[in-house]
């Protein structure tokens, strides 16, 4: 594909499909001739999605998944391929990508196949990843002359240690789902024909328990990089008192004690 190509591609292209499921947003990347490769526009048209969901209070989840035999292969390297420093500095190429990691809704990554590259640092910006028994993981920019520019030297260390994500990182080698699991990288390997019906229970799951505490746990883990112990489990203790002002909580514990599901309107 040339600069040409790129021009080219209809505006109204839709390299994203938005679908709902009750309180549940899935998000299919739909780009399978270039195995979903993430260029620009699917970037783009991503962070409409995600910024819909966020705005949206009947929306409690989201699942990000791709069509065909990729989640995502990485970054386009045809749209990559002959841009300069000076026009990647200058625009900060990359940073738009960092909207997923900062969704305060939910996110689960339902990896379908390749999560290459960029494809394995989106599934990492998601709070959980099933990966199905076909998926395959691995940052190969080593191979193409780059290294991982959206968390991929970072979040992997994080998930997996530096030792493993030295390697991976140094050698580009691909790894799969199995591997992946042991490693800490994915949360569960599921059969590929039932990946999405058992990863839309969870995301039913989530999305119909309280937002606002679903919320704050997600806020409460994701601190855990950035505030040492002590702070944190002040911090934490605040939140979890916190909760004891939505009338979520105060349904959440009537119901088990009344032996009843709780009936949460997110307040
Ligand atoms: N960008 C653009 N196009 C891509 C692509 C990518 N990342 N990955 C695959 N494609 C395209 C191929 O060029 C090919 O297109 P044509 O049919 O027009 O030739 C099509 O998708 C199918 O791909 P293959 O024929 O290569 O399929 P395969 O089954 O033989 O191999 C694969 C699959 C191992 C995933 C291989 O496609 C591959 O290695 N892809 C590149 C992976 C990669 O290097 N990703 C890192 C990108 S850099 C990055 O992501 C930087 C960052 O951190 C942000």
């Amino acid at each position: 594909m040339t600069a040409a190509d790129i021009q080219e591609r209809p505006q109204n292209e839709e390299l994203v499909r938005v679908d709902f499921d009750d309180r549940v947003m899935i998000i299919t990347l739909t780009r399978p001739d270039a195995l979903n490769a993430l260029c620009r526009k699917l970037i783009s048209q991503l962070n409409s999605a995600l910024d819909q969901a966020e705005n949206d209070t009947r929306i409690g989840a989201i699942v990000v998944t791709g069509v065909g035999k990729a989640f995502a292969a990485g970054a386009d390297i045809s749209e990559m391929k002959n841009l300069t420093f000076a026009e990647v500095a200058e625009k900060d190429f990359i940073q738009p990508w960092e909207r997923l990691s900062r969704c305060q809704k939910p996110v689960i990554a339902a990896v379908n196949g390749y999560a290459l590259g960029g494809g394995c640092e989106m599934a990492m910006m998601c709070d959980i990843i099933y990966a199905s028994d076909q998926a395959k993981f691995g940052q190969p920019e080593v191979t193409i002359g780059t290294m991982p520019g959206a968390g991929g030297t970072q979040r992997l260390t994080a998930l997996v240690g530096k030792a493993k994500a030295m390697e991976l990182c140094l050698t580009g080698r691909m790894i799969t789902a199995q591997e992946a699991d042991v490693m800490g990288l994915v949360t569960r390997v599921i059969a590929g024909d039932s990946l999405m019906k058992e990863t839309l229970e969870i995301a039913h799951k989530i999305a119909n328990f309280s937002a606002p505490v679903v919320r704050m746990i997600k806020e409460a883990v994701n601190d855990v990089s950035e505030i040492p112990l002590v702070g944190g489990i002040r911090m934490e203790r605040r939140m979890f008192q916190s909760t004891f002002a939505l009338d979520d909580r105060k349904e959440g514990m009537t119901a088990f004690l009344e032996k009843r599901p709780a009936a949460f309107k997110h307040r």
